[in-house]
C-alpha cells in the first residue's frame, strides 16, 4: 500500500520509511507526491494537529495519507515545549540554539526534576476519508549536555537510561521511541482499517 507522509521533516521521514516498510507499506514524501504547501498547525493537541495534516494531504491528493504530530514535554517546564516543540525559540532557529535555550531553562533543575517524555500522535486517513489516531509516548530525562550524532531535533539531550536518543542506532530508537510505538499501533490496526 502506498501512503503519502504529511511531513517535510527529513528525520521523521526516515523513521516512517524504516518502520512502515517492515509492514509492507511504501511511503511517499510530499515532494514526490507533487504537493508543495504549508499546512497551518493551529490545533491545541498533538492529535488535533496530526489530524489537520493528514486530512489536508488526503483532500489535496485523494490518496491515503499519514502524519505525525509530536513533541517534547518537560515536567519541570509544565509540559513545554509540547505541541510548540518545532516552534520553540522560533521555527527557523537551529537545534543547537533551541537545545541551549532548553538547557538554560533547566539550569536549576535537580536530576530527579528533569523527567520528560516525547509524545507522538499518528493520524492515518484512508480511501474512506476517516481519520484514525494512534498516540504513544516515550519516557526519559533531559541531560546536562548533548551526546551522540544520530537522529534529529532534541535527540542529543533526551536520555533513556545512560544513552541519549542520538547515541542509539535507528533501529534501537524505533524499538522504544514514541513514533515507533505509535506507528506499530497503526500497523497492527491496518488490516482492519482496509476491510
Ligand atoms: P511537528 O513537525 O510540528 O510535529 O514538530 C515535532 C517537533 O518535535 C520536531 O520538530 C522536534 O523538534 C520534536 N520532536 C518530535 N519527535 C522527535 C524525535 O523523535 N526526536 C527529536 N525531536 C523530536
Amino acid at each position: 500500500m502506498e501512503i503519502i507522509v504529511a511531513t517535510r521533516n527529513q528525520g521523521k521521514m526516515r523513521e516512517f520509511a524504516r518502520i512502515l516498510e517492515e509492514f509492507g507499506c511504501t511511503v511517499i514524501g510530499m515532494e514526490e507526491a507533487g504537493v508543495d504547501m504549508e499546512i497551518e498547525e493551529d490545533g491545541s493537541t498533538f492529535g488535533e494537529n496530526a489530524t489537520i495534516k493528514a486530512m489536508t494531504i488526503h483532500k489535496v491528493t485523494g490518496k491515503p495519507a499519514i502524519s505525525d504530530d509530536s513533541g517534547l514535554c518537560v515536567d519541570y517546564l509544565d509540559g513545554r515545549p509540547g505541541v510548540y516543540s518545532a516552534r520553540y525559540q522560533g521555527e527557523d532557529t537551529p537545534y543547537p540554539e533551541k537545545i541551549a535555550a532548553l538547557l538554560a531553562e533547566l539550569k536549576d533543575a535537580a536530576p530527579e526534576e528533569r523527567t520528560a517524555r516525547f509524545t507522538s500522535a499518528i493520524c492515518f486517513v484512508g480511501e474512506d476519508s476517516t481519520p484514525h489516531l494512534f498516540e504513544a509516548s516515550c519516557e526519559g530525562t533531559i541531560g546536562y549536555e548533548c551526546r551522540g550524532e544520530n537522529g534529529f531535533g532534541y535527540d542529543p539531550i533526551f536520555y533513556v537510561g545512560e544513552r541519549s536518543f542520538a547515541q542509539l542506532s535507528g533501529e534501537e530508537k524505533d524499538a522504544m521511541s514514541h513514533r515507533g510505538k505509535a506507528l506499530r499501533l497503526f500497523a497492527e490496526e491496518l488490516p482492519q482499517l482496509l476491510k
